[in-house]
């Protein structure tokens, strides 16, 4: 049996438990959401302030010069590039998933002319399926998108499809896919694979260079912890960038923006992927945050990440037996992210009244109650107090209270 004993030696013993040092947090809350929106870091902070009071304040416009403004989108892509198993000048940080995908999505379908399919998963983050429906849709040829369900991949793998796009880790369930395997089947296919790395980036170990992987976008909001709203970034594989052809160009992915010419020419490598200016203290946000996880790796974050999340679901099991929820993250560990989501009826109104009483989780619709685990912030007794409140929260039946008929706009 777990006791919280346990845990306080477990923590004591755990070499990440000093990078939780690294942030801003309140001791008496326990932040399971940062698979939302990611904790405040300090570095990220320090960054944030050297940028808004020197480079901006001070530096003014000058700065776009001096304080390297202007390489910032590739430069942090490069620091970013390690967690995803990218080299350097595979990473642009820019615009947010949803616009990248619809850059990406445009790109690859010129780089298929004779096809005319593509694939996605039924069960999809709702953005992802509607700018996939819209990039087909505006196509200067007819292009039929098929939403799958992701376990039949290879039955409809066949040399209509031009390109195939998966989130890595299911935004409700958790479930990791295998992005080697199936960016193997895809290619061999003739397709090109783009990955949704929104749940994976910092999370979970991501090797794009091993799969051969050719493109992917994921956000530094989440496990990156760049703060909300900080931009998304995508990956082009080397010996693509030169085939790839931006379909939202803008002056900054021009290869002489400060020339002002008439007409665009793209600039070398990723960068032709940039449309507008950089948001720069969101980046600089980013930089900080990615301190911390040079001071670790990702192998350790993966193997305190499988800690945790197996602890919550034995505790959950050992715990909350008599009350009805399911667990529908997968156990194995092979296929499991680094959240866990219970379905459970009353899931808002218990998140809810979790929150109310300190532990922070999230609601997906209809059913999910989901828990994020952060290893960098984590404590094994932060886990053990919140499955302790959740079973006094439903044993009391506080999740019913009538007052969580209502939703907040975020859920
Ligand atoms: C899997 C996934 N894809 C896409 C998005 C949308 O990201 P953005 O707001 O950067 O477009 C999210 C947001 O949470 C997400 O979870």
């Amino acid at each position: 049996m777990i006791t919280r004993e346990w845990c306080v030696e477990r923590d004591a013993s755990d070499p990440l438990g000093a990078l939780r040092d690294q942030f801003i947090l309140d001791d008496s809350v326990v932040y399971l959401d940062g698979n939302s929106l990611g904790a405040l870091s300090k570095p990220a902070r320090r960054r944030i302030l050297e940028t808004v009071d020197d480079a901006w304040a001070v530096g003014l416009v000058r700065s776009w010069n001096s304080a390297g403004w202007m390489d910032a989108p590739l430069a942090v892509g490069d620091r970013l590039a390690p967690l995803i198993g990218a080299g350097p000048g595979e990473v642009l940080i820019a615009d947010t998933i949803t616009l990248l995908l619809a850059k990406l999505v445009g790109a690859a379908l010129e780089l298929r002319p004779g096809r005319h399919v593509v694939l996605t998963d039924a069960a999809n983050f709702h953005s992802d399926l509607y700018v996939i429906d819209a990039m087909a849709e505006h196509s200067a040829r007819p292009i039929e998108v098929r939403r799958i369900d992701r376990r039949e991949l290879t039955e409809h793998l066949d040399e209509d499809v031009a390109l195939v796009e998966f989130t890595h880790v299911d935004y409700r369930t958790g479930e990791m896919l295998d992005l080697a395997g199936i960016t193997s089947a895809v290619q061999g296919a003739g397709a090109l694979m783009l990955w949704d790395l929104a749940h994976s980036a910092g999370a979970v170990p991501v090797d794009l260079a091993a799969a051969g992987a050719d493109l992917a976008v994921g956000c530094t909001y989440k496990y990156l912890n760049a703060g909300p709203g900080a931009p998304a970034f995508c990956f082009i594989r080397a010996a693509l960038q030169g085939q790839l052809v931006n379909p939202l160009p803008g002056w900054l992915g021009h290869a002489r923006p400060f020339e002002f010419e008439r007409d665009y020419v793209p600039a070398e490598g990723v960068r032709s992927f940039q449309t507008s200016s950089p948001s720069i203290v969101s980046i600089a946000a980013l930089e900080g945050s990615l301190e911390v996880f040079e001071m670790t790796d990702v192998e350790h974050l993966r193997a305190k990440s499988l800690a945790l999340t197996s602890m919550f679901m034995d505790l959950v099991e050992e715990r909350l037996a008599q009350h009805d929820l399911e667990i529908v993250t997968p156990r194995d560990p092979a296929r499991r992210g680094s959240q866990v989501s219970l379905r459970v009826d009353g899931a808002y109104g218990l998140v809810q009244a979790l929150i109310e009483r300190g532990v922070i989780g999230d609601f997906r619709a209809p059913d999910i109650a989901r828990f994020g685990f952060t290893p960098l912030t984590l404590r094994f007794v932060d886990v053990y107090d919140a499955v302790e409140l959740m079973s006094r929260v439903l044993a009391d039946g506080a999740h019913r209270e009538a007052r969580f008929e209502r939703r907040n706009p975020v859920t």
